[in-house]
């Protein structure tokens, strides 16, 4: 009798520790499955890390000692579910937070940058200079993100890689400061992968952009000319120079990124070409300056030698690429010393036609 009143009285303390068990459990459990359908935030997401670790607390209690396995089985199977959301804060939290300041410490307030429209093709990669405010900030750190992965990738230094045609924005936020940010629109094209000729003239403008892969060298014709217009300058007494020739499409990602970074990209597009749109990718451009004179500048219109070019160098099948007063139609301020080689015919009919190339072709020169 005593040993069947022992075994009904270990019966029911274990059915009354089982109803403890599933109240407490399915008390529990409601808050945390709550919270998962919500998460989104980091708030949300607290409140979920406080639900587990209320389960973890729990849990011990709630695992009778007595149990068989199957039991124990059972409660895990129902238990395991509800410990998911512990491990979920940490995929929700993306923390761009201000780190609080300590004292002496000077916080980002603004950012500028030498991009804010950026055009580049695919297999381009171009990075904007930026500049934090104020000068003497503590942590000029900069968070890089892209809106579209699948149009253009962005490295933590900010360094912008065309992937597929399209559209994208690629935002810089300051560490220190999560409120400050600037944002760079970002036009991907579709890699050129042809030559443009027009009326038989190869052109490279702001419009018509030449394949990256373009690397035809100096022009053998055109460098033939060159000389033997320099030749025919020194007979009246012009001794001209060349500056610059040939460049290569490296070459001019190279300097433009080198002019950008010095007067942003507004005042670098109105001189240098952006790479794949100079003309001195094709072999067929040259800078010339005078032997007494080591540069290019406007002035050079105003000496003997500039004179004699502008009135001269068609002869040779060269023409003025970028007149006085036509920056609106060829994109690019007055350069009295670069010249292009177009042959004598076509040279000779431009400079009688008093139009800049642009206007000779009826093309455009912009940057889409
Ligand atoms: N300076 C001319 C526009 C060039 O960069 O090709
Ligand atoms: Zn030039």
């Amino acid at each position: 009798m005593k040993s069947k009143s022992k075994i009904v009285l270990l019966i029911c303390v274990s059915l009354v520790l089982i109803a403890c068990f599933c109240f407490f459990s399915s008390k529990v459990s409601r808050p945390s499955e709550t919270g998962n359908e919500t998460t989104g935030t980091g708030v949300e997401g607290t409140e979920n890390e406080t639900a587990a670790v209320t389960l973890a607390e729990t849990a011990p209690e709630t695992e009778p000692e007595t149990e068989t396995e199957e039991a124990t089985e059972e409660t895990q199977a129902k238990t395991e579910p509800e410990t998911e959301p512990e491990t979920e804060p940490e995929t929700v939290f993306i923390p761009i937070e201000t780190q609080p300041l300590k004292p002496g410490e000077v916080q980002v307030t603004g950012i500028t940058l030498t991009i804010y429209d950026l055009s580049l093709n695919v297999g381009e990669t171009r990075m904007p200079i930026v500049t934090m405010t104020p000068n003497n900030a503590t942590d000029k750190g900069e968070i890089w993100v892209s809106s579209d992965t699948n149009i253009a990738t962005v490295d933590r230094y900010g360094n912008i890689y065309g992937v597929a045609a399209g559209e994208c924005t690629v935002t810089v936020t300051s560490t220190s400061n999560s409120a400050v940010y600037a944002e760079v629109k970002v036009k991907v094209k579709a890699e050129v992968t042809e030559l443009t000729y027009i009326d038989g003239i190869l052109i490279a403008n702001k419009t018509y952009a030449l394949p990256k892969t373009y690397a035809p060298g100096w022009n053998t014709e055109g460098a033939a000319q060159l000389n033997v217009m320099f030749a025919a300058a020194q007979t009246e007494g012009i001794y001209l120079k060349m500056q610059s020739g040939y460049r290569s499409y490296t070459d001019q990602y190279i300097i433009y990124n080198d002019y950008v970074a010095r007067d942003g990209q507004a005042a670098a597009d109105r001189y240098s070409a952006r790479p794949g749109h100079s003309e001195h990718q094709t072999g067929l451009a040259f800078d010339l300056t005078t032997t007494y004179y080591n540069g290019l500048w406007e002035g050079f219109a105003d000496t003997p030698e500039g004179k004699w070019v502008a009135e001269n160098c068609h002869k040779y099948g060269f023409i003025i690429r970028y007149p006085k007063e036509k920056e609106h139609i060829t994109g690019y301020m007055y350069e009295p010393w670069h010249v292009r080689y177009i042959g004598v015919e076509k040279a000779t009919a431009v400079y009688e036609s008093g139009l800049c190339l642009e206007e000779y072709l009826n093309i455009t020169s912009s940057y889409s």
